[in-house]
């Protein structure tokens, strides 16, 4: 495990506390080592022996056969997955900017050597939305994705609206939740939803919008007055990330939006998340559920563990060959 913060200590917790997890699909997983930047930190679990500074060791070390990583930020995340995918290690990662930024780079170097990269916690906490949209709706032509994707804009917009809370002290207590990120401008700004929509855009739509193209506004122009005159008006303030597609192009922007009280995503409150997927066979599709957190997050990491490690592997550094597709035999 790279990275022992909310995530990554929720994570290693759960492996250690239930040594069942994976048994269902023939696995054995257990913490070999945990990689972090400050050794002398303290931290919710007491494993001495497995801590380390040395991250380059833990992807290279070969009697490790998985990489979770959970330090975030691009660097040094991204060469480190990339040396994990290198020496035939599976990688998984909650860390939406370093998909969103080198995702196509990261899934290009799995895809040529066979070895898993999975990203199912970098959007959406705990809903299970990047396995939905890559295998159950693999078929369907998705024309627009919107999506509540920032626990902490939404818990703290839910908190103002419904109890009055001063955005200063509702940002306070998100924090405290675990929820925000280590700066919460990212969240504020609205920088945290573009990485989570641009990364959707590409899985659902195959769009390549980076997210410095995606056009952001975040929830810090919001007044207390806008959000009182929103409820006097019945309806409810939700930074929106979106994505709209046609035959001729996929825009993609992130900004607060005014919901009347009946629109499916209005209700959506606290560190919920939820994601409206749209297409011409299933008409509409929501998934929602808790969008960031340790825990919930933990548990779309644990479900990638199992889906990695459960695949027939490919020999590392075996270039994959393309499917034959056999219709008779
Ligand atoms: N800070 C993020 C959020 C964490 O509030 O949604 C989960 O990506």
């Amino acid at each position: 495990v790279l990275g022992a913060g909310t995530v990554g200590s929720a994570l290693i917790g759960r492996l250690i506390d239930d040594r069942s997890i994976g048994s269902g699909s023939g696995l054995d997983l257990a913490v070999r080592r945990i990689a972090v930047k400050h050794i002398s930190k303290k931290r919710p679990f007491d494993l001495p022996g497995l801590v380390t500074d040395q991250a380059e060791w833990v992807v290279n070390d070969p009697s490790i056969d998985v990489v979770v990583e959970a330090i975030g930020g691009v660097e040094p995340a991204g060469d480190l997955l990339l040396a994990a995918i290198e020496a035939g290690k599976p990688v998984i990662t909650a860390n939406k900017e370093l998909v969103a930024t080198r995702g196509a780079e990261i899934l290009e170097a799995s895809r040529w050597s066979g070895v898993p990269f999975l990203y199912e916690a970098a959007v959406g906490g705990g809903i299970p939305i990047i396995r939905a949209l890559v295998e159950s709706l693999s078929s369907e032509k998705i024309t627009r994705l919107v999506g509540v994707l920032n626990g902490t804009t939404n818990y703290i917009l839910s908190a103002m609206t419904a109890q009055g809370t001063s955005f200063r002290s509702a940002l306070e207590k998100a924090t405290e939740l675990g929820y925000a990120e280590p700066d919460p401008s990212d969240d504020i700004s609205g920088r945290d939803t573009a990485f989570k929509i641009s990364i959707l855009a590409r899985v659902a739509m195959g769009a390549r919008v980076p997210p410095w193209e995606v056009a952001t506004d975040g929830i810090s122009g919001l007044t207390e007055t806008d959000i009182e005159q929103a409820s006097a008006e019945d309806r409810v303030w939700k930074l929106i990330g979106r994505a709209e597609q046609t035959d001729e192009s996929v825009t993609v922007s992130v900004r607060p939006e005014l919901l009347d009280r009946e629109h499916p995503l209005a209700a959506i409150g606290g560190v919920t998340n939820a994601v409206m997927v749209e297409g011409p066979a299933i008409g509409q599709l929501i998934f929602s559920g808790p969008g960031a957190g340790g825990e919930a997050t933990a548990t779309a990491l644990i479900g990638d563990l199992v889906q990695a490690m459960s695949r027939p592997r490919v020999r590392p550094g075996a270039r994959r060959r393309p499917p034959r597709i056999l219709l008779h035999r």
